[in-house]
């Protein structure tokens, strides 16, 4: 016979349990304690398995005692889970508070860097003409780079110490040295006439200082199309060179020799700074222009037929001009950077500055 008393010990262990879990601040402990003097294995519930063995009215006795000890520990088991969660909310929204109106650092914004607006810039003025972008990879096949563009097998350009050779030599993959590889990818992959823009970046093993770069920027213009001549090309640079540089600049054509066009010629433009003066008074030099008068801004040249050829365009009927511009030396003109170095070395105070004008 199980006596009352015995039960009453039980709620009292329980609720002195669940109060300790409660003073603990753990809903956790408070849920193993439920189950230590709630659950099946509870001494409680092993109490109850036992009613079997009692008369009819012991067993009802014992069994209402038993289910009023449950009751009043789920009873003290509710206040305390209550409290304890009431508890835990007041702690998350103390917690979780938000001062709205708290100064908050809000993270930099970056900028667009001179090059890549400029770029933007300048593919603009063609688009607007409607030609179109195209893109070649930086690690291109030698016979892209020179075969097909006609330099000779022992054209100086090839040589080791211009040309960045990727290993191993026998795959004749290099880092492209002029974004012009991408008039021979443009030819072969569109139909005619073609009208296209290659901006990117070329690779050269050059000297890292305040005017050079190992790596640089052009953009290279194609078209090939019926009776284009070199006319063409000027008016087409010549508005470009008034896009960049605003409609009082002067633009020259010197010749030149380019393996892939011919004629070839270079298109300088009258010094900024001196406006050309430093070239015939000796007592006015310039370092912009090293007392030049002009400035080199690119290559160009009417398309010469062996590239057409190579390409599969019938040089009788096509004819076409081409054109690579420096793309940094177009910044450095336009906006007075004089030091080639600014534009790799990620300070964005430096994009920034030119972002506004560069665009
Ligand atoms: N690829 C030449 C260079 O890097 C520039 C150039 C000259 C590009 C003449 C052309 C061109 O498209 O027709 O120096």
């Amino acid at each position: 016979m199980v006596d009352n008393d015995k039960i009453e010990a039980l709620v009292t262990q329980a609720a002195v349990a669940f109060s300790q879990a409660e003073a603990n601040g753990s809903l956790d402990e408070l849920a193993q304690a439920r189950a230590a003097h709630t659950g099946k294995d509870s001494p409680l519930r092993a109490m109850q398995r036992t009613l079997g063995g009692l008369s009819n009215e012991d067993r009802r006795l014992v069994g209402s005692q038993i289910q009023t000890g449950l009751k009043q520990m789920e009873s003290v088991l509710a206040g305390a889970e209550d409290r304890l969660r009431a508890r835990d909310l007041q702690a998350r929204l103390v917690r979780e508070t938000v001062d709205v109106t708290a100064d908050i650092q809000l993270h930099p914004v970056g900028a667009v860097h001179p090059l890549t607006g400029l770029i933007h810039r300048m593919c603009d003025v063609f688009v607007a003409m409607g030609w179109q972008v195209a893109e070649g990879p930086e690690a291109e096949a030698e016979w892209l780079n020179f075969d097909a563009l006609n330099f000779t097998a022992d054209h100086p350009a090839r040589f080791m110490s211009d040309t960045l050779f990727l290993d191993p030599p026998e795959n004749h993959r290099l880092l492209r040295t002029h974004t012009s590889p991408v008039q021979m990818r443009a030819l072969l992959s569109r139909s005619l006439p073609v009208y296209v823009v290659a901006p990117g970046k070329v690779y050269r093993a050059d000297e890292y200082d305040a005017t050079h770069l190992p790596v640089f920027h052009q953009i290279e213009g194609l078209a090939v199309d019926k009776g284009l001549s070199m006319a063409d090309l000027k008016g087409t640079l010549d508005h470009l060179a008034r896009a960049m540089f605003g409609s009082q600049v002067r633009t020259r054509l010197r010749p030149h020799y380019f393996p892939f066009t011919e004629p070839s010629a270079e298109m300088d433009l009258l010094c900024f700074v001196c406006h050309g003066a430093s070239a015939t008074d000796p007592s006015k030099p310039c370092r912009t222009c090293k007392s030049q008068g002009w400035i080199e801004w690119g290559g160009c040249g009417v398309v010469n037929p062996a590239v057409l050829r190579a390409a599969g365009v019938d040089s009788n009927v096509y004819s076409g001009f081409a054109f690579g511009m420096g793309v940094d030396r177009t910044v450095m003109f336009r906006n007075n950077a004089s030091d080639l170095r600014d534009f790799v070395e990620a300070d964005v105070r430096f994009s920034r500055q030119l972002e506004g004008v560069a665009r």
